[in-house]
């Protein structure tokens, strides 16, 4: 990927979204997956009033507390999200052959899962569009460092790639959902600082790093699902 446009360092998440728009020229849409992050987005589109549409990847394998801020962000404002599920033939497949935990065995099984949950369905959704805005931010992880604000996409056909909270703390995104009373995601309470599906994701203690319950049994280099390779 590469960074399409000088951006400021100190680029506001309303800065970015306007000038990713306008990079992208055409119809661009929020990844939604319910986290805080992408909550504070569906507000600061919302507020702003700009031409966003939200798409989201139901893995069939998501916590209902999920489901429970997809349904009060759609009470709240309105929203219109397009779900996106993933073949069936393929999830048949998958739970026949290797059962329902197969993600579990090896980075190769887990990889596969992903494959068929996730990242086959997010290519469904982009088609069409000439951008998208994710809520992914540098701080999360190593394989998040290099993060740009506006990027092209090479992988996903060269569409613009938006990513206006990459600068934000995590401190910086719960002060923003605290002052506009957002609802946020109620695992968050229990302990869970990032969420995922429901079965690769598990609370973290205090001190440890915020995305160590995501596949928890794997190395922090190996914590991504393939929805955001880079070439
Ligand atoms: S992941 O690669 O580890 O799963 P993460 O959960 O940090 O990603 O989310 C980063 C961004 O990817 C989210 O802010 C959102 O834009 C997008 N995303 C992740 N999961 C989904 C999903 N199920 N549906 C739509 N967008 C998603
Ligand atoms: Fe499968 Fe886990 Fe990936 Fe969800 S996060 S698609 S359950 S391997």
């Amino acid at each position: 990927m590469t960074d399409i446009l000088e951006l400021s360092a100190t680029a506001t998440p309303a800065e970015i979204l306007r000038a990713g728009l306008a990079a992208a020229g055409g119809p661009v849409k929020l990844a939604c997956s319910f986290s805080v992050e992408d909550v504070v987005l569906v507000d600061l589109i919302a507020e702003l009033g700009l031409p966003i549409g939200t798409f989201a990847l139901d893995t069939g394998r998501l916590n209902e507390e999920t489901y429970e801020v997809a349904e009060a962000l759609a009470d709240r404002y309105r929203l219109a999200i397009d779900w996106y599920f993933p073949r069936h033939e393929a999830v048949e497949a998958l739970e026949r052959e290797r059962g329902p935990f197969s993600f579990r065995r090896s980075l190769a099984e887990r990889h596969h899962c992903c494959q068929i949950r996730k990242v086959e369905p997010l290519g469904r959704a982009l088609h069409g569009l000439a951008g998208w805005v994710t809520g992914m931010r540098r701080e999360q992880s190593v394989t998040r460092s290099g993060l740009r604000a506006i990027e092209i996409d090479t992988v996903n056909g060269g569409i613009v790639k938006i990513n206006p909270l990459l600068a934000w703390d995590e401190a910086q995104v719960w002060a923003y959902a605290e002052s506009r009373r957002l609802p946020v995601n109620r695992l968050h309470r229990q302990g869970y600082r990032s969420i995922g599906c429901a079965p690769c994701t598990r609370p973290v203690a205090p001190g440890e790093h915020p995305r160590a319950g995501r596949w928890w049994w794997e190395a922090a280099e190996h914590k991504e699902c393939g929805l955001h390779r880079r070439r």
